[in-house]
């Protein structure tokens, strides 16, 4: 017998919960989903690596400890499957350094492969497809470059019919334009043209209850500025909740993360949006959205002191750019920034003092801004995230 913790989901939840906890990792690898015994929950499984509390999830859906249901359908356990094609002793004499991790991108898989395993991209390719049947395309992920974070990556293996190939692609297969579901709600993404991780959605929901508690203070819908917007999938969650957003700014300095969003908005908005990209103008009352450099935006008074969220998703540089977006708030209400950094281990306390001193007063009642570590980056650096609630100018 096999106890382990279940994650409890209404029925109708369950696909976007499921989502959520495949970019995670959080699913229990070999293990189905069940039935709760009065039918309206089903039980997810819960991997055993994952942390105590599941970000974004937890206390909001209740933890139960259940037998598990050992999935007998074709093995997801791709191991068995480099081990079919390498054999045991290859496969044991690299340890670590296989690729235990991937994030999906709608039906496209991602991963890092390692140095010390890259002879064997192709068998890990094929190993990776046999485990995930609805995996279309694998890319090896040679990380995110410049200023626009685009990612570089590499096809190594794509199905072709009931093939799988490892090498001599047809262009036609390749395809990196995807639809990602997330929070209900479609979200097209191209991680070769513009920066998209669903390993973000966590972080998404956690925005998206701060604003809610927002919301609640100031007794209206919000006024969001995401200026450095990507494909959109931050507005996404928020638009996702009823009467949360009242008018949006979403920019970004790449035109090809625009022209996705304006595909995205037409769809989340129910609304006409024009099909290329342009320099951010005025598209509805309530939508400002466009290419434009962020720091450029606080100069335009008809965008300045406008926003009650400002939300500022540029890790490695959010620190250096906060004190040029303040301007971006209005300062008669309370407002909220929520910030995602990348700093050293060590250097948290110091990166805590420059994001206090770059933003205003904390509003009475909540704590002084304060990074909190997500995930490691590098061996040193750590992904941390932030919120701050900006107290109105007396
Ligand atoms: C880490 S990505 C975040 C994208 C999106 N918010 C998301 O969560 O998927 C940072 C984004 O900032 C954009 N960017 C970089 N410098 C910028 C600038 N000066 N002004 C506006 N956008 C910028 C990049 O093109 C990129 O899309």
């Amino acid at each position: 017998m096999n106890v382990m913790r279940h994650l409890r989901v209404p029925n109708v939840m369950v696909e976007a919960v499921l989502g959520h906890m495949k970019a995670e990792q959080w699913l229990a690898i070999g293990y189905r989903v069940v039935s709760d015994v009065e039918g309206h929950h089903r039980l997810i499984p819960i991997s055993p690596e994952a942390p105590p509390l599941l970000d974004g999830l937890t206390p909001g859906y209740e933890v139960v400890d259940a037998e598990g249901t050992p999935d007998d359908r074709p093995s997801t356990d791709w191991w068995k499957y480099l081990t079919d094609i390498l054999g045991e002793a290859e496969v044991a004499l690299h340890g670590e350094a296989w690729p235990s991790n991937h994030e999906f991108i709608g039906d496209m898989m991602i991963l890092r492969i390692d140095d010390d395993v890259s002879q064997h991209t192709k068998a890990i390719a094929k190993a990776k497809m046999q485990s995930h049947p609805h995996v279309r395309l694998v890319v090896k992920d040679r990380g995110v470059q410049g200023e626009l974070r685009i990612r570089d990556i590499e096809p190594i293996g794509c199905r072709d019919g009931a093939d799988i190939l490892t090498s001599d692609f047809p262009p036609h297969l390749l395809e990196t334009r995807v639809m990602v579901r997330e929070s209900g709600k479609n979200i097209l993404c191209d991680p070769t043209k513009a920066y998209f991780s669903s390993k973000l959605q966590a972080e998404r929901l956690e925005t998206r209850k701060l604003a809610i508690e927002l919301r609640e203070k100031l007794g209206r819908p919000l006024r969001v500025c995401d200026p450095f917007c990507g494909v959109g999938p931050a507005l996404s969650t928020l638009l996702a909740e009823p009467e949360l957003v009242g008018s949006l700014l979403a920019a970004d300095l790449n035109p090809d993360a625009i022209e996705m969003l304006l595909d995205n908005l037409r769809r989340w908005d129910k609304r006409d949006y024009p099909k290329d990209p342009a320099p951010i103008t005025s598209v509805y009352d309530d939508r400002i959205v466009g290419f434009a450099d962020a720091l450029k935006l606080p100069e335009d008074q008809s965008i300045a002191g406008q926003w009650d969220v400002l939300l500022v998703n540029i890790p490695h540089r959010t620190i250096e750019f906060l004190p040029s977006l303040v301007p971006l708030l209005d300062r008669s209400t309370p407002s909220l920034v929520r910030g995602r950094v990348i700093v050293e281990e060590n250097g948290i306390e110091e990166a805590n003092r420059a994001i206090r001193q770059a933003l205003p007063t904390t509003l009475e009642g909540h704590t002084e801004p304060s990074l909190r570590i997500k995930r490691d980056y590098s061996s040193t650096l750590r992904l941390c995230s932030f919120e701050a609630w900006i107290s109105p100018e007396p």
